[in-house]
């Protein structure tokens, strides 16, 4: 396990939105069937910005609540499905746009909504190696790119967006962090994408709501902690519903989760991390106990355990 230090958090949101009334004139959906399936009111859609730009922004608004500059920054992990292209990879279009010159590592994880938990411990890791000083994670994504908009299963729950998150190896010991990162192959067609998103929204749905419970009670296992312990849980924002049954068949409080998928659906590798960002921005967040989980295409699943 490794003991990382939380420096700073930040996002960059598109300004353009796609809301259900819109989505109506697309497909045969309707505002309440998307609001009572998924409680998503609107999503975010990026008009000519890369998600390497959006992956920029995030990282740039997360230095700027800093004291750090680009200097202190060896390393570069972005987690996303949606990059630019094939190579650069949207890490080495960062650096490049932060203008980062000296020695930096950086590269893109593709462990879909997923990437951002698989990136924080992979970043975490290398941290606590010694070798590196600081790290930015970034997860970025231009989902309505590859969004079919002619397929009413999925178009309604995609959006765009980006957050960041700056990080340092700590020796002290209440900043040990607890990763649970990890994939289950047997449902490999349940989400996929060569063009465009194609998923079995039940299969995903019920996938969801079971690893999410044994994500969250693995690190708390790990960590010795009991829920009442953990400020807050920060989701993948992909469905209302999957939260509300969690925390239904857990009995953890739903003011406990921190929700924002009504504003920008689902966002995925982006999703945590901007709810992060909104998260820290709150008053007073120092030395909160906060529990990330995620899952997503592969399967892909993870939790992460740590101190602001
Ligand atoms: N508007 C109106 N009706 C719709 C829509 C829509 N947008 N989409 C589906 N329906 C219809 C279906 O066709 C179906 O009709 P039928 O009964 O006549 O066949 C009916 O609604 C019910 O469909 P279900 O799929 O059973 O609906 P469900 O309640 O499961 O909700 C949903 C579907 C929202 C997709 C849900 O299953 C879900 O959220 N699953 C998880 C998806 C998810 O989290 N994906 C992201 C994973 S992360 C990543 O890696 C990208």
């Amino acid at each position: 396990q490794a003991k990382i230090k939380i420096i700073s958090s930040g996002k960059y949101i598109p300004k353009d939105v796609i809301t259900n009334q819109d989505l109506e004139k697309l497909v045969d959906t309707n505002h309440e069937w998307i609001v009572s399936r998924t409680g998503i009111i609107r999503r975010h859609k990026a008009r000519d910005e890369e998600t390497s730009d959006m992956a920029y922004l995030a990282a740039k608004d997360a230095l700027d609540k800093s004291k750090y500059n680009i200097e202190d920054i060896d390393l570069i992990i972005v987690a996303s499905i949606t990059g630019d292209q094939m190579t650069p990879s949207v890490a080495n279009f960062v650096q490049k746009k932060l203008g980062i010159k000296h020695d930096c590592m950086s590269f893109d994880i593709n462990a879909a909504c997923t990437g951002f938990v698989y990136g924080l411990e992979v970043a975490s890791m290398m941290l606590s190696s010694g070798k590196f000083k600081a790290a930015i994670v970034i997860g970025a994504e231009k989902l309505t790119r590859i969004t079919n908009y002619e397929d009413r299963n999925t178009c309604v729950l995609f959006g765009d967006g980006a957050g960041a998150l700056l990080i340092e190896p700590s020796e002290e010991e209440n900043r040990q962090a607890y990763f649970y990162n990890a994939a289950k192959i047997d449902e490999t067609d349940a989400l996929t994408v060569v063009k465009h998103i194609k998923m079995d929204g039940r299969k995903v749905f019920l996938f969801a709501v079971d690893i999410m419970q044994k994500s969250i009670q693995k690190v708390l296992k790990d960590a010795n902690l009991t829920i009442d312990q953990i400020d807050r849980i920060i989701p993948h924002q992909a469905n209302m519903r999957i939260i509300q049954s969690v925390s239904k068949a857990m009995d953890i409080p739903m003011e406990k989760f921190k929700i924002n998928l009504e504003e920008y659906g689902n966002t995925s590798a982006a999703s945590i991390p901007i709810a992060l960002d909104e998260y820290m921005s709150e008053e007073n967040q120092e030395n909160k106990k906060i529990i990330l989980v995620g899952f997503g295409g592969g399967f892909t699943y993870g939790s992460a355990l740590f101190s602001l």
